[in-house]
């Protein structure tokens, strides 16, 4: 039995943010909330519905769309479009990603695909120079980085098919923020700082994020965004057509033809969301619930738990070397398979039921010797992984109804290609840095990746964004996903693991220290956090540990339990926001 139902000792409530006035005397309490004092971090708990995200404002939007009425899927909208405003960064109108949605009614779960796709135009070496080498500015920081958005498309899609509330109504929070501004956070002063070069250089994004002078706002300063306001009117007015077909579309297009960008009006109105079964496997009592293709995040997550499945990780105790290692081992076996199989299935059959089958799982455990660490150049020859990519987000959303939403959309790196359409307000993604730029030879980052990822016209690029809801008892439990590039995959499964193996609570869960390893470079790399004894064992068993890098991943999960949400906001980045009531 979970920890929180065993240890009765008092109701507690620990932080209650955004809570509705008397919430606690108007609410019928049927099971006391249980929390034990062992662990050094709490989640924030709240009685009737809690959106976990990166930014604060945006976080209050969601949760005062379900306080007025709103479904999660209302909510969740409202978020995004939100986040497109407040953190854009990563939150956007022009970049794509994937929602995992659980319907308490009908007790389903839906998975949109709004990934972005290659223009109609995209070519297999279209990002290779003439001296056959990757032009990695073309590649990350062009018109050509950019894959088709689907944000926009599958915000809609979601709200029309499974929300209650109208586009006017999701859309009206994030109009006011872009109208009437909002002071700069600490958090968005240093990430316009970190990424102020790239944005000066393009003069669009320049007059966006920069004062009339030039200089960056200073903390407390009101950004008013009018170009991001008109557009978001636009789509509320006009719903989707009017980004795929009508004025934000030709201003899209302009930008690409003022340059070298491939993007069409045609590739825009060809732009399809599409909703994909989601994958499922168990891990001993939990289903759990993840992307499919194209994401790898589900199928690996699923196929690494099935490889830990047997074994009495809680007694082996959470990081220790014996444990880190088994981790690590798995990790490799999946990302190497990764490397081989995974793409958009549209394109190329990706082998999921064989990958995610427990019995593959139980021939590869058998290839993981306990005491020693396999080399990679071993285990798979050829074929690697995506580069370490620097932005994304996530939230997560739940109601005391037991539903639930998982949502991880991104620009692909921070503030994505940096260029903005002219009159939009709008940066554009550097998705196409997602495929294969080069199929079977080394990228300028020494990794290698497969055929199945190679650029073609109208393809997704392969992701790694792992939105994930895990089921206990047949009832929705934990919702959690991550940004990270390929580190999310290794974030999400963590997490998992500490709650469903370790037992922890959802803000140890999120904030204890991971680990990564994908295959290639043959190398563990390892948080702060983990104990120098613990990697001079690892490094016995025959690992590479890369000690106290950069964090990995960062989580921002609910668990619904007992009729109460507990949620936490990942603290390895600043600013993320629990709001609940
Ligand atoms: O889809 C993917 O896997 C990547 N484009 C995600 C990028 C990312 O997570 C960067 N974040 N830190």
């Amino acid at each position: 039995m979970y920890r929180l139902q065993q240890l009765l000792l008092s109701l507690l409530v620990i932080t209650v943010i955004g809570a509705s006035p008397g919430w606690a005397r108007d609410t019928a309490i049927e099971e006391p909330l249980i929390i034990d004092f062992k662990e050094r971090f709490l989640p924030v708990v709240a009685r009737s519905g809690m959106v976990a995200g990166p930014e604060q404002l945006a976080s209050e939007i969601g949760s005062r769309i379900l306080q007025q009425g709103g479904n999660v899927v209302d909510a969740a909208v409202a978020t995004g479009f939100a986040l497109a405003v407040t953190y854009p960064r990563a939150g956007n109108l022009a970049g794509g990603g994937f929602m995992l949605i659980h319907l308490a009614e009908g007790n389903r779960q839906v998975f949109i695909d709004y990934r972005e796709s290659a223009p109609a135009a995209a070519s297999r070496d279209m990002f290779l120079g003439e001296d056959g080498k990757i032009d990695l500015m073309r590649m990350y920081f062009s018109l050509q980085s950019s894959g088709v958005p689907g944000t926009v498309a599958g915000m809609l899609y979601a709200l029309e098919t499974y929300g209650s509330m109208s586009r006017e109504q999701v859309l009206a929070p994030a109009i006011a923020l872009a109208e009437e501004g909002f002071p700069v956070s600490f958090a968005l002063t240093y990430e316009l700082a970190n990424q102020g070069k790239r944005l000066r250089n393009n003069p669009e994004s320049l007059r966006l994020f920069f004062k009339p002078d030039g200089n960056a706002y200073e903390i407390g300063e009101i950004w008013r965004q009018p170009d991001l306001a008109w557009t978001l009117r636009q789509i509320s007015e006009q719903g989707v057509d009017a980004f795929y077909k009508g004025e934000i579309a030709k201003r899209i297009v302009a930008a690409m033809q003022a340059g070298d960008g491939l993007i069409t009006l045609q590739d825009l109105a060809d732009y399809r969301v599409i909703e994909r079964p989601p994958l499922r496997g168990t891990f001993r009592e939990f289903e759990v619930v993840s992307a499919p293709p194209p994401s790898s995040g589900g199928v690996h997550i699923l196929q690494i738990l099935n490889l830990l499945e047997g074994d009495d990780l809680a007694g082996m105790g959470h990081n220790t070397a014996a444990y880190l290692h088994l981790l690590a081992e798995s990790m490799k076996l999946a990302y190497a398979d990764r490397s081989e199989y995974l793409g958009d299935p549209d394109f190329a059959p990706v082998p999921v039921a064989e990958l995610t089958d427990k019995a593959y799982a139980a021939r590869q455990r058998k290839m993981i010797d306990p005491g020693k660490a396999t080399p990679s150049t071993t285990i798979a020859p050829g074929s690697a992984l995506l580069r370490e990519s620097m932005d994304t987000t996530h939230y997560s959303i739940a109601d005391n109804k037991g539903n639930m939403v998982s949502n991880t959309y991104t620009l692909n790196a921070s503030f994505g290609s940096a260029i903005a359409v002219p009159g939009t307000g709008m940066l554009l993604n550097n998705e196409m840095g997602d495929f294969a730029a080069q199929p079977g030879k080394p990228n300028p980052f020494g990794l290698v990746q497969g055929e199945s990822n190679r650029i073609e016209g109208g393809k997704r690029p392969l992701s790694s964004m792992s939105p994930t809801i895990v089921f206990r008892d047949g009832k929705p439990w934990l919702a959690t996903g991550s940004p990270g590039g390929s580190r999310i995959i290794t974030t999400v499964l963590q997490t998992l693991l500490n709650a469903m193996a370790f037992e922890m609570n959802i803000a140890t869960a999120g904030i204890s220290a991971r680990i990564h390893h994908q295959w290639l470079p043959d190398e563990i790399l390892a948080e702060d956090g983990i104990s120098p004894d613990t990697v001079r064992l690892l490094e016995q068993m025959g690992h590479t540990v890369k000690l106290g890098g950069r964090t990995i991943g960062r989580t921002e999960s609910i668990i619904w339990e007992n009729g109460w949400l507990l949620g936490a906001t990942d603290t390895r980045r600043p600013q993320g926001w629990v709001a609940g009531f």
